[in-house]
């Protein structure tokens, strides 16, 4: 299907996307999350294996999740404040650490240190937080492990066995839904509130491998929440 979108109003819909870190708690109606499903579901991909699965959390789930994700939080700057002997508790305590299958605390390269710390800088400054200003800044950084108070979560799972090329496909996804959501997204308020569907941050972490893995559609299919694959593509 070939349709037609002026140049202008796609730099305008990709220029105008931010990274929003304060939401609403008003729920997305299901259809518009579904269109947006739908819309990333359209992401190319190798082969058009779509070597990525999405878990969508909302209402209790998401609670729940929220919840254990700050617990972890907690203990792991209550274990920082501790120091060594706080981060051995940490380490033997069972569950507390992360288990993903990729490492995700990263030194960034030097080369990209000044632009990392400049974000940071940026963004500290943008909420009033002062550099030494330990406790908000801690405050802040949990504000992630709550979504920022999105009413809805998605994580998404990239394929164990394609390694750094399922992340690709899984960004480029990402990417498609993100940019879906902001073209769903009415106008943000006087405030930096906005309305609950622009997707904030995401951490895409722990590799699984699906039940189901030659179909890209099968758990997808069961939640009801995905069309099936996109057919006649190569490559
Ligand atoms: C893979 C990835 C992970 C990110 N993780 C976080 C995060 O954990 N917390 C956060 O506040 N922002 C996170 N961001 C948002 C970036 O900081 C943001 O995209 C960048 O500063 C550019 O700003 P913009 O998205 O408003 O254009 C992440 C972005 C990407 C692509």
């Amino acid at each position: 299907m070939a349709t037609r979108t002026a140049p202008e109003d796609f730099s305008a819909l990709v220029q105008s996307r931010r990274s929003l870190r304060d939401f609403l708690p008003t729920p997305v109606p299901p259809e518009v999350l579904d269109a947006i499903l739908a819309d990333a579901n359209a992401a190319p991909s190798w082969s058009n294996t779509q070597p990525y699965r999405v878990a969508m959390a909302s209402g209790a789930v998401r609670d729940r999740l929220q919840s254990a994700l700050t617990s972890r939080f907690d203990q792991g700057m209550a274990a920082q404040r501790g120091g060594w002997f706080g981060k051995l508790k940490l380490l033997a305590t069972p569950g507390a650490m992360p288990d993903g299958d990729y490492k995700v605390n990263l030194e960034y390269p030097e080369d990209l240190q000044p632009q990392r710390r400049a974000t940071g800088h940026a963004l500290y400054e943008l909420l009033h937080i002062g550099r030494k200003d330990q406790a908000a800044r801690e405050a802040q950084m949990r504000r992630n492990f709550e979504f920022f108070g999105a009413p809805t979560a998605l994580f998404i799972f990239v394929h164990s066995g394609l390694k750094e090329f399922s992340a690709l496909d899984a960004g480029i996804f990402a990417q498609t839904l993100m940019l879906s959501a902001h073209a769903r997204c009415a106008k943000p308020s006087r405030s930096h509130h906005t309305t609950s569907c622009c997707v904030a941050s995401l951490w895409a972490t722990r590799q699984t491998t699906p039940s189901t893995p030659s179909t890209p559609a099968g758990p997808r299919h069961k939640a009801g929440r995905f069309p099936p694959a996109r057919s006649g593509q190569s490559g």
